[in-house]
Order: C-alpha cells, then structure tokens, then sequence
C-alpha cells in the first residue's frame, strides 16, 4: 500500500495557540501512522506574533501558502498586547483576511455534550440528555464585511456606520449546505433570524422556503434570534442544524458552547467552494481563544484542537477511518477519567494529549502514565 500523502499548513497564533496546535499534530501524526498517511506540515506566523515580526497579522505569502494546501489547522490569536480596538493593525484582520480571502463561506460548529462531563455544564443534568446540534454560520457576509463600515464626523457630531448586506446567492450557498447536512443528521433545519425587523433577514427567510422545496425529507423551523436563544437553554435537544448569518452566528455558537461544559472543548471547520483532491479545503480551529492567562503553563485543554484536526482528516483529506479513530480515542479518556483543569481534572495538555494517542488503534497504552504526568 502507498502512503498517502498532504499538505497541511499550520498555524500555531498566539497564547495557547502553539500548545494545542502542537498536541493536534502529535495525534494526527500518530494516527497518520496507523492509517498509512503522512501530513507535510507548513507552520506559518500569523496573528499578533506576525504583527511583531512584519508588522501586520497576515502576509500574501502566508495567505498563498494556505492556498496551496489541502487544509488549514489554526490554534487561536490575540492577546492583550494587540488589544487596542483602535490600532490599525489588529490580530483579527488575520481571521478576516484568512476567511475572505479563502473564500471559507460556511462555519459549522458542532456542539455535543460528552456524558462524563455533563456535570461540568451549569445546565441541569435531564436537559443536556440528547444534545446533538450543528451550528451553521455563514463566515463572509453581513456585518463582517459590508462597506462602509467606519466612524465619521459630522455637523451634529461622530457618527459610525456597519453595513448589514446580502445577496441571495450568499445566503442559498450556505442553506443549501445546511439541509445537505441536515440529511446526513436528524433532518432538522432550524434557520434563524430576525425578519421582524430587518430586510436581510427577510431575503434569508425567503431563500430558506425556496430551498426546502429541494429538500422535502427535513423540516425547517424559522426563529426569531431572541427566542432562538433562550431556547437554546431551554430545550437545546431540539435542535439539529441551525443555519444563520454571520453576526447571529458568532453568539449563538458561544452561548452553545456553554453546553458542553467548557469552551476548550468545542471543534469548528471553515469550509469553502474550492474541493481538494478528496474533499472541501477548510480551516479548522478550536472555537476558544488565544486564552492569554494561561498561556504557556502546559493547562490549555487540547482536546477543541484535536476534535478540530478530526474534522480535517474527515473533510478535507477523507481520512474518515482516523476522523472516528481520534474522536474515540477522544471520548475514550475522557470516559477513562482523563481531562484538563477546565474540567475539574488533573491533566495537564501533555498527558491529556497521550491519553488520547495511547487509545488510537495500533497505539500501546501505558496504563496510569498520563494521569501520573498530570499531577
Ligand atoms: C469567532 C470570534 C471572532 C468572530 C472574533 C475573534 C473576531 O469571536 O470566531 O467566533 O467574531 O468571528
Ligand atoms: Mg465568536
């Protein structure tokens, strides 16, 4: 058999960023062994880190070299030091930059509730039961990126302007995938908006029933934002997939999150148009932050970029064997005890992140190592 072979560019970011990333490669390595493919890694500065170096977030170069991989895998990046929203050179623009410029339309944000931390989530136990829920979040419209958005002076003083704009072809792109996935699920489409008050969201609302008559198999829901979020604590086993723009997306993914009991635990993938070889190109990135406060002290938890890189190997390089392998073996520590101290464990990212090599298949594991290492 021949090894397959990728391109994969990383990019470790800032903070805690180059500790998970670091961890994501080592499983991915280690399941590359047993699965019969190897990743070329390309590490690349990007974020406050490229602001140090060059003076900005991201360079053409970094941007073309993404480009020209199979994937992306990025930590997280910012941090206090970039922080002044004022300055002209920001960390963010790199995210911006990255999204726009790969044209990376669609964010999914799966949310899933492990039953040996139900207890860490502050909802109650009889809620959690079930939850299942895909968050879809269109990434390169609306607030985002609309022109003009700036501040200006006029006679009656500053004013400052954002441009909420869609076309319906942004907006039917990212539905369609929504009910595509929705097929492979529980066919559930929740769309979400805020048609009471705004055009947008009306367009939205109408692309959604034009495209449910392709779909006649899954029901679609529509909900009003605000409702939609305090159903989201209510009753989150309700929803399957939820597509929504931009803005919406962003705190609705974060109010999910408060779900699964920690913030470093959740997975996204950034997908686009462009297909490689075997798949969509995509960037996949845990949905915490660059988490600055902790950075460098071995209590990042690994596992938001593990999960990350299995979408990868899912999407983008059809690695659908390691994909279930590194999500078992992520579920299989954490059910065995193992976890970070986000999670009221004792595991520092090093042995949380053998913990899970050791329970790939073909892998030897050295039973009480990890928790041993974690003290
Ligand atoms: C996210 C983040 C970003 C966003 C920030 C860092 C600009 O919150 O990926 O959800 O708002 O998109
Ligand atoms: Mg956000």
């Amino acid at each position: 058999m021949t090894a397959r072979h990728y391109r994969v560019a990383a990019i470790p970011g800032d903070g805690i960023g180059p500790e998970v990333v670091g961890a994501a490669r080592a499983v991915v390595d280690a399941a590359g062994a047993t699965f019969g493919f190897t990743i070329e890694w390309q590490e690349l500065i990007v974020g406050g880190a490229a602001i140090d170096r060059y003076g900005r977030a991201i360079r053409d170069d970094d941007l073309a070299a993404c480009r020209a991989a199979d994937a992306v895998l990025l930590g997280a990046v910012g941090g206090p030091r970039w922080d002044d929203p004022g300055a002209a050179v920001r960390p963010e623009q790199a995210l911006f930059a990255m999204r726009g410029g790969l044209g990376l339309y669609a964010n999914l944000r799966p949310v899933t509730v492990d039953a040996p931390l139900v207890d860490a989530s502050p909802l109650r136990r009889e809620r959690l039961d079930g939850v299942d829920l895909l968050i879809l979040r269109e990434l390169t419209g609306g607030l985002y990126f609309g022109k003009p958005s700036e501040e200006r002076v006029t006679d009656g003083g500053r004013e400052a302007i954002d441009t909420l704009v869609y076309t319906e072809g942004e907006i039917r792109r990212l539905v369609r995938l929504g009910f595509e996935m929705a097929r492979g699920r529980r066919r559930h489409v929740t769309s979400v908006d805020k048609a009471n008050v705004l055009a947008t969201s009306r367009l939205w609302r109408k692309v959604v029933e034009e495209t449910r008559v392709d779909f006649p198999d899954v029901t679609v829901d529509h909900r009003l934002v605000d409702a939609a979020a305090m159903l989201l604590i209510q009753r989150p086993a309700d929803f399957d997939v939820i597509v929504t723009e931009n803005l919406f997306g962003d705190i609705l993914s974060d109010e999910a999150s408060v779900l699964a009991g920690s913030l470093g635990m959740l997975p996204s993938a950034s997908l686009g148009a462009r297909m490689t070889a075997v798949g969509h190109f995509g960037l996949y990135e845990p949905i915490h932050g660059s988490a600055p406060d902790i950075a460098g002290q071995g209590k990042a938890n690994p596992i938001g970029t593990i999960r990350s890189a299995a979408m990868l190997l899912r999407w983008s390089l059809g690695e659908r064997e390691a994909a279930d392998a590194v999500e078992r073996a992520v579920s299989g520590a954490l059910a065995d005890g193992h976890g970070t101290v986000d999670l009221g464990r004792g595991d520092d990212t090093g042995a949380m992140t053998t913990a899970i090599i050791g329970r790939l298949p073909g892998q030897v594991v050295v039973v009480g190592q990890a928790a041993r290492a974690g003290r």
